[in-house]
């Protein structure tokens, strides 16, 4: 066969103008930077230390045992879907049917994707807290719906939700409302009140909410509340979530839907096409991880609240304003009182400048002026990758 040449398919590009805009991502420029130079990479949100040992050790005997070797079931394994049910009920007081209400994903991206190429159809509006984590904004764009963004803008340091500005957003085409929180990658975790305005925007316009809540363990200040928990949302709230954050196992690729029946059925739909199923042996390890003691959870927290603290003091140190998060382990900073004015420009100078690499919050923006002076950071790292990364970052204060 003769080699496909650049004009195969005549002029017209290769990538659909759908996804035109999403050709490359600033994380694999970043990531490619600090592997160039060297930099303490604090761009992406990996940890640098695996989660627990018993952990690793339940999915190699899953392997070792033959279990989920081969296709697991398209929900996922039930004792995974057992152990999610669980997960909801102890934490949340919320109650899922394991046979009906539980979907296993390929990690949340593949929750995400499904649940908006199910419930969208071309045209519809979809509501998004920006900045938005990347794959919101392509899910979107490959559901053929449209984004609509409300800004999460700095105030009393840290980034708040207009609710004025909420309400202002939904119009008759509006679908559903898509969430995060706690929220990448500002930090943000949306309190009692603003939920309670959310779902009652929900109600009365009868929209349909995803939220995505992968951060749901990793909260500083206050209690994460599930959107679903709130009267009237149950019904009409797709809840995802992930072991890849919580476990710090993030190349496992597990995570979940909770729903009610008929909106996991539509989202099962989208998925079986999408891997149809992934992660056997996997599936089972992250089940035992579901069932850890509360000291897990608590010390896997307070272990990410002292490198938080750690680096916010670095950040500050070196001049930057620091907005420190209530949760998730991102950091977000203003570079203005630097005397620097565009984030993307700092961000691509910082390894060579001092070997650390961020990320520029202007990529997680429509409204690239709302985050142009904003840098987001990772803490999910090494107390001592952080320690040499605060001292580097003290150069710029010189
Ligand atoms: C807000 C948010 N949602 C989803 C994901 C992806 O989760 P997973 O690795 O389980 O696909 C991430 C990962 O960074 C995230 O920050």
């Amino acid at each position: 066969m003769a080699p496909m040449s650049a004009s195969a398919g005549g002029s017209r590009p290769f990538l659909n103008r759908r996804l035109a805009a999403f050709g490359t991502t600033i994380f694999a420029e970043m990531s490619a930077l600090a592997t160039a130079t060297g930099s303490i990479n604090l761009g992406q949100g990996f940890p640098d230390t695996d989660g627990p040992a018993e952990i690793a050790e339940a999915a190699a005997r899953a392997i070792r045992d033959g279990r989920g070797n081969q296709y697991p079931p398209g929900p996922g394994v039930p004792e995974l879907r057992r152990a999610v049910a669980a997960h909801q009920e102890r934490f949340y007081g919320l109650s899922y049917d394991p046979d009906t209400e539980v979907l296993v994903t390929a990690g949340a991206t593949e929750a995400i994707a499904a649940a908006l190429l199910a419930l969208l159809e071309p045209g519809d509006e979809v509501i998004a807290l920006e900045p938005f984590y990347d794959s919101y904004a392509a899910c979107i764009a490959m559901a053929g719906a449209t984004r609509v963004p409300v800004t999460l803008r700095p105030r009393d340091g840290a980034f708040a939700l207009d609710l004025d500005e909420l309400r202002a957003a939904v119009t008759p085409r509006t679908r559903l409302l898509l969430l995060n929180t706690p929220h990448n990658p500002t930090g943000t975790v949306l309190g009692a009140a603003e939920l309670a305005a959310v779902a009652e925007l929900a109600v009365e316009r009868d929209l349909l909410v995803v939220t995505d809540e992968v951060y749901e363990h990793l909260v500083f200040a206050g209690a994460h509340i599930p959107l679903a928990s709130l009267p009237g949302m149950r019904e009409r709230t797709v809840t995802i979530s992930s072991a890849g954050k919580t476990f710090s196992f993030t190349g496992w690729k597990v995570g979940w839907v909770t729903a009610p029946p008929a909106l996991v059925s539509a989202v099962r739909s989208a998925k079986q096409f999408l891997t149809y199923v992934s992660s056997g042996p996997f599936q089972y390890a992250v089940a035992e991880a579901l069932a850890l003691p509360d000291s897990y959870f608590a010390a896997f927290r307070e272990g990410l609240r002292a490198r938080r603290d750690l680096l916010a003091a670095g950040l500050e140190a070196a001049g930057f304003e620091v907005f420190l998060p209530a949760g998730t382990y991102f950091v977000t900073t203003d570079i203005a009182p630097l005397g620097e004015s565009d984030g993307i420009a700092f961000c691509r100078s910082l390894p060579e400048r001092c070997g650390v690499v961020a990320i520029p919050n202007a990529v997680f923006y429509d409204d690239k002026e709302a985050g142009r002076t904003h840098v987001r950071w990772a803490f999910c790292k090494r107390v001592d990758v952080l320690e040499e990364a605060v001292a580097r970052l003290g150069r710029l204060a010189r």
